[in-house]
């Protein structure tokens, strides 16, 4: 397991905190050469402070919803370690409250452009890299809210599940050039997102609200990126991976 992805080289969006964070940190720790982008330099600090890793990790200050932001994050990865194999698509949030009666074009725009149009930027920026380096793993992490919804969240739900259609599309326009594409979407994981939209007996609601009986961590995801992101996830393509302890329902 030490050594599962040696070789790769990976580019994570959100990589200066939450799951993106963790994310980095595994890909690193299990070998791979990684870059971690996001729009919080203080976060990409504490990213490369604390990775068990550090020769492995760099960071750089991209934002994921622009074009220019998703190119730089690519142009980072191959200019620091030669080519692209792995990319990581983490960029996303929410804040629940209002139904769709209430929500403004402008924050359905915003919330849209967070977290799918971002996929998109980042996917188009990378995968002519990836093609050259040889193909490689696209893991989109998509929300359990985008296969169940979620009570007053209709921009993030909307756009979650557009996530998971997106990376079948990947998967489709793609394997030719040895590319996959698979989706995850977690359950309750508890990050600095959890901890600002949720308040403790929300989230300890939650924690028993699955079969495990705990509020799902960082790792979780981190590992199951991993897996999907190595050569024992090679014959997963096109997916939507659950992980969130078995939670069923929407929350
Ligand atoms: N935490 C959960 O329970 C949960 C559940 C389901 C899905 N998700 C999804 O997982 C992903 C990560 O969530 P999290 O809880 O770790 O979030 P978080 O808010 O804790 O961390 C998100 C990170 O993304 C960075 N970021 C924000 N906008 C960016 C941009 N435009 N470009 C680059 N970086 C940017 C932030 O600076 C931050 O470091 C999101 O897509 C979220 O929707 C989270």
């Amino acid at each position: 397991m030490a050594n599962q992805l040696d070789g790769k080289i990976a580019l994570v969006t959100a990589g200066g905190g939450g799951i993106g964070q963790a994310t980095a940190w595994l890909l690193a720790e299990r070998g791979a050469s990684v870059i971690a982008a996001d729009i919080d330099a203080a976060g990409l600090e504490d990213t490369a402070r604390q990775c068990p890793a550090p020769g492995r990790l760099r960071t750089i200050a991209a934002d994921a919803t622009t074009l220019v932001g998703a190119e730089a994050a690519v142009a980072a990865a191959t200019g620091a370690f030669g080519g692209l194999s792995i990319l990581v698509n983490v960029v996303g949030g929410s804040r629940p409250g209002k139904t769709i009666v209430d929500l403004s074009l402008e924050e359905w725009d915003g919330w849209v452009r967070l977290n799918l149009t971002s996929t998109f930027l980042m996917c188009k920026a990378a995968i002519p890299a990836m093609a050259a380096s040889g193909g490689g793993s696209i893991v989109n992490i998509s929300s359990g809210a985008g296969v169940t919804a979620m009570r007053k969240n209709p921009a993030y739900v909307a756009a979650k599940g557009g996530i998971i259609a997106l990376t079948r599309a990947l998967a489709l326009d793609h394997a030719e050039q040895k590319i996959r594409a698979n989706c995850i979407a977690p359950g309750a994981i508890l990050t600095p997102l959890m901890k600002r939209n949720r308040r403790q007996d929300e989230i300890d609601w939650m924690a028993n609200a699955n079969l495990i009986g705990r509020i799902g961590i960082p790792h979780d995801i981190a590992a199951m990126v991993a897996f999907l992101s190595s050569d024992d996830g090679a014959f997963v393509n096109g997916e939507l991976i659950n992980v969130s302890g078995g939670q069923k329902s929407g929350i």
